[in-house]
């Protein structure tokens, strides 16, 4: 039988020793707790403390364990904003959806945000470099529209300060690489 991340499509691939990783944190949570239905939301909860997400593999161990229907966890799991489905990023986009900054441009701002990295709130890009969630207010009104990359504060972000936020995050090409290519070019 497919695993509903496969199945959902929804998930990013795991990364390498991920699963494993996966499989002994859900075992260790699980024996913290009796195998009852009514214990989901907490097991669910630390697990997601533990790796930072709710993976598809996760969301099945604890299902088989809870003797569940696996889509009933996911179900659950999606229900609540608390929940994570997709793992954290290298970088993490948090834009301020509050009252101040969604009247001065905070929606255009996250939709920038998706536009540019080409996936939706809530989602990690698929090499896991960013990850864009939308947050409430973060007590910095004054700077709105605001946006927190990583743990810091960026204000008035317009969207070309959207570009320039993403562009900060690009690595310099390596030393000489330019010089190679023009004398490859010149060699040509
Ligand atoms: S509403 Fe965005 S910082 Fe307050």
């Amino acid at each position: 039988m497919p695993s509903i991340h496969v199945k959902r499509g929804v998930f990013l691939p795991l990364l390498e020793g991920e699963e494993e990783l996966i499989r002994k944190s859900v075992s260790g949570v699980l024996q913290e707790y009796e195998a009852a239905q009514e214990n989901l939301i907490p097991i669910l909860l630390q697990v997601q403390e533990m790796l930072g997400y709710l993976p598809g593999p996760a969301m099945e161990q604890i299902a088989a364990a809870l003797k569940i229907p696996a889509v009933d966890v996911y179900g659950l799991a999606t229900f609540y904003n608390q929940f994570r489905l997709h793992p954290p990023g290298k970088h993490q986009l948090k834009v301020c959806m509050g009252t101040a900054c969604y009247m001065v441009g905070g929606r255009i701002a996250l939709e920038c945000f998706e536009r540019r990295l080409g996936i939706k709130e809530g989602e990690t890009t698929p090499g896991r470099e960013f990850s864009l969630e939308r947050v409430a207010c973060v007590g910095c009104c004054t700077m709105a529209p605001v946006v927190v990359v990583d743990e810091q504060v960026e204000g008035k972000v317009t969207p070309t300060r959207v570009d320039g936020i993403l562009l900060s995050f690009e690595k310099p090409a390596a030393p000489g690489a330019e010089a190679a290519g023009q004398k490859g070019e010149d060699a040509s």
